[in-house]
């Protein structure tokens, strides 16, 4: 968003193309797991290309040279339960990430984030928090998630969502605006019972097909 330069947009074509399947009311709860683990994987790309690295000695069947790994150990921080749809992307892409789980339930009456479950790693305090959470509503969960970690120590915080409504991430920028929020598209808005419009419906429904 423009006025908001937390926010960033991932403006990728296949991205673009994946999305459009996975609104589709059509699309079934395989197909359905199957993109958002391919979006994860895209958006997870993106969102990295800041991490920092450290040089390392390398010996391959040639030479000894020098190369770069990964100077920062990340906690992925899925927000159950629609966000354990995302993980194995995470997983493809950093295999030595730790998860740190975090359980909020939406209240159905206020719409309000509500607490009620965290794991996460012994060594916290020394990891990049990557939160991930594919739908970006009234921003209240996102809000609460983040002040958790915070209060608990971690510095480094970013969050990844597929689909947000602008009013949530307008909340969310105005409480953190140095914590990095991506997506893949900023929608309408929210309708009166806090779901994203257009948006794709439930998404923890619809990836372990508890829709019926
Ligand atoms: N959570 C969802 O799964 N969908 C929405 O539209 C909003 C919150």
């Amino acid at each position: 968003m423009q006025n908001l330069p937390n926010i960033k947009q991932i403006s990728h074509p296949l991205i673009k193309h994946k999305l459009s399947i996975l609104r589709d009311v059509r699309t079934d709860p395989f197909q359905f797991r199957m993109l958002i683990d391919e979006i994860s994987y895209l958006m997870l790309f993106e969102a990295s290309s800041d991490l920092k690295l450290k040089t390392v000695d390398i010996t391959t069947p040639v030479a000894k040279t020098k190369g770069e790994k990964l100077g920062c150990k990340i906690m992925i921080c899925p927000i159950l339960r629609a966000a354990l749809g995302m993980l194995d992307a995470v997983f493809k892409l950093i295999p030595d990430a730790s998860v740190g789980f975090l359980g909020f339930q939406r209240n159905e009456k206020s719409l309000e984030a509500e607490f009620f479950y965290a794991k996460l790693p012994k060594d916290y305090k020394e990891r990049t928090a990557i939160i991930i959470d594919p739908m970006f509503a009234t921003g209240g969960t996102a809000i609460d998630s983040v002040k958790f970690l915070r209060e608990k120590g971690v510095k480094d915080i970013k969050f990844i969502s597929i689909i947000a409504a602008p009013e949530g991430l307008e909340r969310f920028a105005k409480v953190y605006p140095d914590v990095e929020v991506y997506v893949a598209n900023i929608d309408d808005g929210l309708d009166e019972k806090g779901y994203i419009v257009p948006g794709l419906g439930d998404a923890g429904d619809r990836v372990f097909n508890t829709l019926n």
